[in-house]
């Protein structure tokens, strides 16, 4: 009996919905959950409360390899400017070497013993676990992208305009599809999933569809 852990593999751009769906997969399925992003969002924020500039490296690779899921319990890190920081330490290749190893070790060995993991970020399918059972790129255009993540972000920040978020998420996607290191790029093997016309049960109903395919193909 094959007993390797199943692995969902979410990439995308910023607000794309991989969060979302990675969520609901999860619980669906009985897998385990990690948001890749708040590893590099968690970087962020200490160097940021440490009062450190997040372009420097060697104290970006410092907090990085010092960081655990715990240092980020109860702490902020979904302001525009943890995420503009986020997408400046995870273009270090020092920083994303430190990281590496924990999400390897949570798809290969998912924590509670669950028998799966999804993992979402902007390397799974190519990097990380290029090996996963499936893999989905979710994106959906820009203008929706900013819109959805304007309306989770303006509760705390009334101020904030839907072109400053349009704006802030074009430029960490240029950064993050730029970079030389683990770049944010569909893997030849999976499915793209456009999330712009879907409402989110549309689109998790999208991905079950691929998913109990796969089941149906390991188990046949
Ligand atoms: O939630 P959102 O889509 O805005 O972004 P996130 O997933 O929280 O990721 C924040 C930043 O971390 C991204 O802009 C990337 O620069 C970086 N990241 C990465 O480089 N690789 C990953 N696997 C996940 C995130």
């Amino acid at each position: 009996m094959d007993r390797k852990s199943f692995v969902v593999a979410l990439d995308g751009p910023a607000a794309s919905g991989k969060g979302t769906l990675g969520r609901l997969i999860a619980d669906h399925y009985g897998f385990a959950y990690l948001d890749t992003g708040s590893l590099y969002r968690g970087v962020a924020r200490r160097l940021l409360d440490a009062g450190a500039d997040p372009g420097d490296e060697a104290a970006a690779a410092r907090a990085a390899k010092e960081f655990s899921l715990d240092q980020i319990d109860g702490r902020d890190i979904r302001t525009r400017e943890v995420g503009a920081a986020a997408s400046k330490v995870a273009a270090m290749p020092s920083v994303r070497a430190a990281l590496l190893d924990f999400q390897r070790r949570f798809a290969a060995n998912p924590p509670g013993g669950a028998r799966g993991a999804v993992l979402d970020g902007r390397d799974i399918g190519t990097v990380v676990c290029p090996e996963a059972d499936v893999k989905f790129f979710v994106v959906a255009s820009p203008e929706v992208r900013a819109r959805r993540r304007w309306l989770e972000l303006r509760a705390a920040r009334p101020s904030l305009t839907e072109r400053e978020v349009f704006e802030d998420l074009a430029e960490r996607d240029a950064r993050d599809a730029a970079r030389a290191d683990a770049p944010m790029t569909r893997a030849e093997d999976a499915e793209l999933l456009d999330t712009t016309h879907l409402t989110i049960e549309a689109a998790f109903a999208a991905a079950r569809r691929v998913i109990d395919g796969v089941f149906q193909r390991c188990e046949g």
